[in-house]
């Protein structure tokens, strides 16, 4: 079975959208703009926009002599962002829908080239994440910064597990979160695009209850994670049953004969992802890349 993956992004995320806010997102989305450290006057492209999360915080620092570019597939996702917009008097920011993985089909975005392009979340929703930053370097300024992350391998251990599960019943789930299992994978893919200096940080994603501050959450060693829950081998029925009902996992869940394929399979990714005392260990973080051109 081959997926489209603009038309999975759009399926799942037009469906999230007028929920999509209330979760870690607002947070992480501008703690990434910070990171991008981006100056007053500068043009930033903001891949896979969604509700424009990037997109706000990125417009009040480049301000009036700056600009944004958001894109997004997903109607659902745009159609927030620019009620938002049209709620605050911001002149600087376009969105757009398009898909990231086509940019010159955007009139107004091919043969244009920006100081930072930002892909907040959304990396491993891709199918060839390789080509994509291949494809978005040629949009980026020479001395321009690309920043983007991917998920922690162990983040959404059961996502995970079903991932490998769906290869493997030739029903690939829609995400693509397999070639990212270290920071180096995210770094290694970085500097194969040509961007310099790569840094990778280690972010924690779940509120940490009083603050809202960047710092409080960098996580300071890639060997040491926060670790979010803790499992037994023999939870991975529970876990299946918890997870194989997402928008994403529809083609596992039914029917009734694929599903109990999916499931044993499942035992056994889910034995697979254990660490060696059997337990599984959900981290809870994402790795940030920023690198230059
Ligand atoms: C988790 S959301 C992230 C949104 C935003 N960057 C943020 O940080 O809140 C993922 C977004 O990726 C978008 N997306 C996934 N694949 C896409 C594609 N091929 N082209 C455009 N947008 C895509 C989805 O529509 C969705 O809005």
């Amino acid at each position: 079975m081959r997926r489209d993956q603009a038309k999975d992004a759009q399926d799942l995320y037009d469906g999230r959208s007028s929920k999509y806010d209330d979760s870690h997102h607002p947070r992480l989305a501008r703690h990434m703009a910070e990171m991008a450290d981006l100056r007053p006057g500068e043009h930033v492209l903001d891949l896979a926009c969604g509700t424009g999360l990037v997109s706000f915080p990125a417009s009040t620092i480049v301000g009036a002599d700056g600009s944004v570019v958001g894109v997004d597939i997903s109607s659902g996702m745009l159609s927030q962002a620019n009620s938002r917009l049209s709620k605050h008097d911001l002149h600087n920011v376009d969105f757009y829908q398009n898909s990231i993985t086509d940019l010159d089909a955007l009139e107004d975005v091919k043969g244009k080239q920006f100081d930072a392009i930002m892909c907040c979340s959304a990396l491993v929703l891709l199918e060839d994440a390789a080509g994509a930053l291949k494809h978005w370097t040629r949009y980026l300024k020479p001395g321009g910064r690309l920043v983007t992350d991917v998920t922690h391998p162990m983040n959404l251990a059961g996502g995970t597990a079903l991932e490998r599960v769906g290869r493997r019943l030739q029903r690939p789930v829609p995400y693509y979160r397999e070639p990212f299992q270290t920071p180096e994978d995210l770094r290694s893919r970085m500097e194969a695009v040509g961007l310099r200096d790569v840094e990778i940080t280690f972010l924690s994603i779940q509120d940490i209850p009083g603050t809202e501050e960047l710092k409080d959450y960098i996580v300071p060693d890639f060997a040491q994670p926060k670790i979010q829950a803790e499992y037994d081998g023999a939870d991975a029925d529970q876990v299946f049953e918890e997870v194989i009902g997402g928008t994403a996992y529809k083609d596992l869940a039914s029917p009734e004969d694929v599903r109990e394929q999916a499931k044993a399979l499942f035992r056994e990714e889910w034995a697979r992802i254990a660490d060696s005392d059997g337990k599984v260990r959900v981290v809870d973080g994402l790795f940030v890349g920023k690198g230059w051109k």
